[in-house]
């Protein structure tokens, strides 16, 4: 067990990112009430997912975490579920076909409610007020009342994310992600899309395939993984009372899980080593993912790998790259070098969208080809160095927004205004989602063709 770590051991250190509570009592009440809530996720969930990021580490699997940048109480319902899960689920069988790999699928998803800002004070004309940082804290309407931080919100992003849980796990296990369904997960509005005569050619691949199967007896009614599928949520570890409240001791194993979510991780903004949010989850056991943004140097990623992962397990630590499209190559191969150096086990993944923001029209979108280009680079440094590309982690919708510029339906500036709904960071749509998927699954197709070739030489 981490020493001198206890679940609230965070408080005493110093922190960034905090709300203004106007009312500490009332925070303090709704912590408690938490406290006695149950669990969302277990520790069996946590630890089996450890298990699969193991295999991601040691190149054995790919990684494919998504969804939105922050998740609003406004748009819960069942569409919004299933078509992100839908979505999810057809660009995980691309990268599966492409990969010939497992690919663990990481929603974020069902807690993904906390937002860091880079301004404490949004201003409007002559009205300032504090800014939005979440469903979970205050209201994205710029009004006063609104923006005011409030505890009971905790209680509300807690039943929302035990609901989104409820359904995706009926979705995952209940028939719905039955391989045998690989062509009705086409959305209506992709069916017109370049994307989708490439899936439906993979898809009936896929149907040739289990139709093959079937033959020879296996069957989704006697295999469980043609019938069902693993997911798992995540989100930013930002609102630290919150994941204390939710955090419990495991019966079987005596360690400290957080039971917000299967996997949690540290924003880019919140890494510094001495301060609290650091503190609180080297002391948990889930699975822990670590934004690498450009300011993150060899040393201080060492650092910060000795805190969160001593035991150099591989599936505990994802480094999450969120470079930028053009400073990639400037900053990967330095902190690989130094992993591969020091021989820690770590999973490899590239974020191509917090380095990629830019404003055109008032609005803030990221240009489809600079995310592509990201994720190019990522995989070309990876390849050089030797080592794994283990997976991607996008912001993503199932719906089909204007957010995003670029991709094959090429949304334009002029765009922007039509469907732009996110609350905060602009998501792919489901078209570029998938279209991303498809250029994935060719840099992984390349990549195992140029291993072939190696071995066939060597
Ligand atoms: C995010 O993932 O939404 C986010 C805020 O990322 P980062 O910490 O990398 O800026
Ligand atoms: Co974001």
């Amino acid at each position: 067990m981490a020493q001198n770590w206890t679940p609230d051991s965070w408080r005493s250190k110093p922190i960034l990112q905090v709300p203004e509570y106007p009312d500490q009592k009332a925070l303090a009440d709704v912590e408690a009430r938490i406290a006695t809530y149950p669990p969302l996720v277990f520790a069996g969930e946590a630890r089996k997912l450890r298990s699969r990021l193991a295999d991601v580490a040691n190149g054995k699997s790919f990684l494919l975490q998504g969804g939105d940048c922050a998740e609003s109480f406004a748009e819960h319902g069942a569409d919004n579920i299933r078509d992100f899960f839908r979505v999810f689920l057809q660009m995980a069988v691309v990268l599966t076909f492409g990969a010939q790999q497992p690919v663990v699928k990481i929603g974020r998803i069902a807690g993904q409610f906390a937002k860091p800002r880079s301004s404490n004070v949004e201003r409007k004309g002559d009205i300032e007020l504090p800014s939005y940082r979440g469903d979970i804290v205050n209201g994205i309407d710029f009004d006063e009342t609104s923006r005011l931080p409030d505890p009971q919100r905790q209680d509300m992003a807690y039943r929302q994310s035990a609901a989104t849980l409820n359904l995706l796990r009926a979705f995952a296990q209940g028939g719905y992600a039955n391989l045998e369904n690989v062509h009705q997960w086409m959305l209506g509005f992709v069916k017109d899309s370049p994307q989708a005569e490439r899936y439906d050619k993979l898809a009936n691949r896929i149907s040739e395939t289990i139709d093959f199967m079937r033959a020879v007896g296996i069957n989704a009614d006697n295999h469980q993984s043609l019938r069902e599928t693993e997911f798992y949520t995540s989100h930013e570890a930002l609102l630290l009372g919150y994941e204390e409240a939710l955090t419990r001791t495991d019966s079987t194993s005596g360690d400290w899980y957080g039971t917000s979510g299967h996997m949690i991780w540290i924003g880019d903004r919140t890494r510094q080593p001495d301060h609290a949010h650091v503190e609180f989850c080297r002391g948990i056991k889930n699975p822990i993912g670590l934004k690498c943004g450009p300011s993150m140097d060899s040393d201080g990623l060492l650092e910060l790998i000795d805190l969160l992962n001593p035991e150099n397990d591989p599936g505990r630590l994802t480094l999450i790259a969120r470079f930028g499209h053009d400073k990639v190559a400037d900053h990967l191969p330095k902190l690989i070098r130094a992993v591969e150096r020091e021989g820690r086990k770590v999973v490899w993944s590239c974020d191509p969208m917090h380095g990629n923001t830019i404003t055109l029209n008032h609005y803030k979108t990221r240009p489809f080809e600079r995310v592509l280009s990201e994720v190019e680079s990522f995989f070309q440094i990876h390849r050089a160095e030797g080592t794994h590309p283990g997976g991607i982690h996008i912001e993503m919708t199932g719906k089909d927004v204007t957010e995003c510029t670029g991709g094959a339906r090429a949304v334009s500036a002029e765009d922007l205004s039509d469907r732009y709904h996110t609350h905060c960071d602009p998501r792919l749509n489901a078209d570029q989602s998938l279209e991303l998927a498809f250029l994935v699954a060719e840099l992984m197709k390349g990549g195992r063709d140029e291993d072939t070739r190696l071995a066939a030489i060597g």
